[in-house]
């Protein structure tokens, strides 16, 4: 019996793939595209079976569900391009999925949350997550659903497109709304451990853990640690809110990576502070810190590359 993990090309889906295989599990890897997923998977593809589907397309799913023991559904858009929708993918998406799982007897399912997602969010963005989680735990799963805030490593979106934005901005940088947005930044690896013990634990069932890093580091301090990180100085001027919308709003519409969207924008109002820690306090784990070797992988980011990344959108590490 295999662990189907959904978006296995993904951040974090290639992660949980990745320590899955080591711990000698098999894996089915839902994937839209397979060799690109294959090639981010290069050093454990002969151990993966890859199998195509698509979270919006609810005739894809129940043929992926043969001989499934467990899902980790990792699928979701944070950024609404290609005519995606945060209802169709993170909402509609989980509901097709966990309707295909309870329909072909697959038990055991891991949602991998958002923190600060909830049904009424003001965000679009987290009330999608948050009502998606709604019906994860409405179901007759037996679910358990991970809540993490902002998730760094190599491969990461968001810490890494600061560090591209360094590379192409040589004197300045702009400290987005004063850097005074609080968030607690969580090691993938620290992340992916407690997805893989969840599934051997059956007391996580029906349980949501909010998962944090060590620290609780502002948007400011972030930056610096990030410039640090790659030996690079820059004169952090303040770039308020309401000055960089119309910039992002064009980005939005102009780059098809872009890093940052309106929706994104406007959750810097609400901290990415978890409460109550269950790395440390369920998982009894000591998070990596957002600093030293941790962030080290920043430094990989090249002028190229972020042009690459932010003007074709193609993944570039
Ligand atoms: N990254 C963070 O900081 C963070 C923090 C907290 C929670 N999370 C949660 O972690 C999960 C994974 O995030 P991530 O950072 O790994 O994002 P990611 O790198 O963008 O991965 C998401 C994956 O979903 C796939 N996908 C998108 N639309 C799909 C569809 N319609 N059908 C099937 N697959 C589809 C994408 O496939 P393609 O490659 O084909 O586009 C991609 O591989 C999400 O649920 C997110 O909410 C992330």
């Amino acid at each position: 019996m295999s662990v189907l993990v959904t978006g296995a090309g993904g951040f974090v889906g290639n992660n949980v793939v990745r320590r899955l295989v080591q711990q000698g599990r098999p894996v089915r890897a839902m994937v839209r595209g397979i060799d690109k997923a294959k090639m981010r998977l290069a050093d454990v593809a002969d151990k993966v079976e890859f199998v195509q589907g698509d979270v919006t397309d609810r005739a894809s799913l129940p043929p992926l569900m043969n001989e499934v023991s467990a899902i980790v559904h990792t699928v979701a858009i944070a950024i609404e391009r290609g005519g995606q929708t945060y209802e169709e993918v993170n909402f509609q998406g989980t509901i097709n999925l966990v309707d295909a799982a309870e329909k072909a007897g697959v038990r055991r399912f891991i949602n991998v949350s958002q923190n600060g997602a909830r049904p009424d969010h003001f965000s679009r963005f987290l009330r999608s997550k948050g009502k998606a989680q709604e019906y994860v735990a409405s179901s007759g799963l037996e679910w358990t659903a991970i809540r993490p805030s902002a998730i760094f490593g190599p491969q990461d979106e968001f810490f890494n497109a600061f560090a591209r934005l360094v590379r192409l901005t040589p004197i300045v940088f702009p400290l987005v709304g004063g850097g005074t947005a609080e968030f607690q930044p969580v090691s993938i690896y620290d992340v992916v451990e407690t997805i893989t013990r969840s599934l051997d634990d059956n007391d996580t069932v029906g349980k949501e853990f909010e998962l944090g890093g060590p620290e609780i580091l502002t948007l400011g301090e972030i930056q610096k640690r990030i410039l640090n990180a790659m030996n690079e100085k820059r004169v952090l001027i303040n770039a308020p809110v309401g000055l960089l919308r119309p910039a992002v709003f064009v980005m939005e519409k102009a780059l098809p990576g872009t890093p940052v969207s309106l929706t994104l924008l406007e959750l810097l109002k609400e901290p990415n502070v978890v409460r109550d820690n269950a790395l440390v306090t369920y998982f009894k784990m000591q998070p990596r810190p957002f600093s030293g070797d941790h962030i080290a992988y920043l430094r990989e980011n090249s002028a190229g590359s972020a042009i690459k990344r932010f003007f074709t959108g193609a993944a570039v590490n």
